[in-house]
């Protein structure tokens, strides 16, 4: 049986999304905004939830269609199968949306989609009141200019929460965020990477895992994980399958420092959950005009503070100029930094090779990236 996925993404990574849908086997993609819709088994639903490293999560796109009134709404939904997913037990809430659509009112949506689901589900399992005290199944009712999509979540706590990361400094990079940085820079693991001003040491920690291949959502629950519509052996086969794969023996050079000790603490502290801290050399340290580079040909990937504060908005300035400094010093190397600050590449003193929209949450930011050359041909791997 194929079923319809959609995989949720940042804004301005869809492709980097697209191509991990394509290397874990969704076939017919289709990228549109913040989405990546494919199809494939159910065995997907493990796959995914477990080696996603940047998309958001993993939904089950189980119906579209038209509706203008909330009577149309109500019937189409009714209409549906639910039953092929949530179980008599089950406990499902809907969350909705609406854009640009005749029904704008989202929270009567919402009300009249479980009411919906409720109506069908009532003669199919022959009861008048649900407990829902069993599997979750979050049903979220999304309406894009009368078009309605109704998705069941498989993830729960989104992707980004790998389980690593109990501590963390002011304004953390997401790691789905941080995952596709990695993969936006010519990054690989016989390659230096550094990140200078590491707060919790996401980055250098993404890149441990990757580096070793090791599959984010290892050790992490899904709310699927308790559907019985999924067979037990399947999520105990990719496990074991994922375990298998890891490279033990891989040690990536990875370099991670802040001046903020208390930053390095957490950073080690989380990196050892992650079970990667002997890949990851980590210093309590300034970064200035003066920090030296741990080798050649490598990649300094970071994401400096950004606020608006006046003294932030100085150090920020340093910081770039400092950053610039750097690249002249060290012209073997590349330059990735994520920042919402517009006047990085004055303050730098280089235009970027190239520059990408993303957001970091709500906050609109820049990829700046600044291609060094390739390693000599016996360098690499
Ligand atoms: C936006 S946070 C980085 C967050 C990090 N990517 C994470 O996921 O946790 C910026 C970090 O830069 C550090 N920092 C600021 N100025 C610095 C400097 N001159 N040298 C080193 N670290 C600095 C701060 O202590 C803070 O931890």
């Amino acid at each position: 049986m194929k079923i319809n996925y959609i995989t949720t993404s940042t804004f301005g990574l869809e492709a980097v999304v697209k191509r991990e849908v394509e290397r874990l086997g969704g076939e017919n993609i289709n990228v549109s905004d913040g989405r990546i819709d494919f199809s494939g088994g159910i065995e997907m639903i493990p796959r995914f939830n477990m080696w996603l490293r940047s998309g958001d999560r993993l939904l089950i796109n189980f119906a579209e269609f038209y509706a203008y009134t909330f009577d149309e709404l109500f019937e189409k939904t009714k209409a549906l199968p639910w039953e092929d997913w949530i179980t008599i037990d089950g406990k499902f809430t809907v969350t909705g949306k609406s854009i640009k659509s005749q029904l704008f009112s989202v929270s009567d949506c919402q009300s009249i989609v479980k009411k919906a689901i409720v109506e069908r589900l009532k003669p199919k399992y022959n009861v008048e009141w649900f407990e829902e005290t069993g599997p979750e199944y979050k049903v979220q009712v999304g309406l894009l200019k009368d078009k309605v999509t109704l998705t069941i979540d498989t993830t729960g706590p989104g992707l980004h929460k790998r389980g690593y990361r109990l501590d963390a400094v002011v304004a953390p990079l997401k790691e789905t965020i941080a995952a596709a940085l990695i993969d936006l820079s010519y990054w690989k693991k016989d390659r230096i990477l550094f990140d200078p001003m590491c707060g919790s040491g996401t980055i250098a920690i993404e890149a441990a895992m990757i580096a070793r291949n090791i599959a984010p959502g290892l050790t992490r629950d899904f709310a699927s994980k308790y559907w019985p519509q999924i067979d037990e052996k399947i999520w105990k086969d990719e496990k074991s399958k994922a375990y298998a794969e890891i490279n033990v023996d891989v040690r990536p050079e990875i370099y991670a420092s802040d001046m903020d000790p208390k930053a390095i603490e957490t950073a080690k502290h989380n990196s050892r959950l992650a079970g990667v801290d002997d890949s990851i050399f980590f210093d309590t340290r300034k970064f200035d005009s003066q920090t030296p580079a741990p080798g050649d040909y490598g990649v300094m990937i970071s994401n400096p503070p950004y606020g608006e504060r006046i003294g932030t908005l100085e150090e920020m300035k340093e910081i770039h100029k400092n950053l610039g400094l750097f690249l002249k010093r060290n012209p073997s190397w590349s330059l990735y930094v994520i920042t919402s600050n517009e006047e990085f590449e004055k303050q730098l003193g280089k235009k970027a090779d190239k520059k990408r929209k993303l957001f970091n949450g709500n906050v609109k930011t820049d990829y700046y990236q600044y291609f060094g050359p390739r390693p000599p041909k016996n360098d690499t791997i």
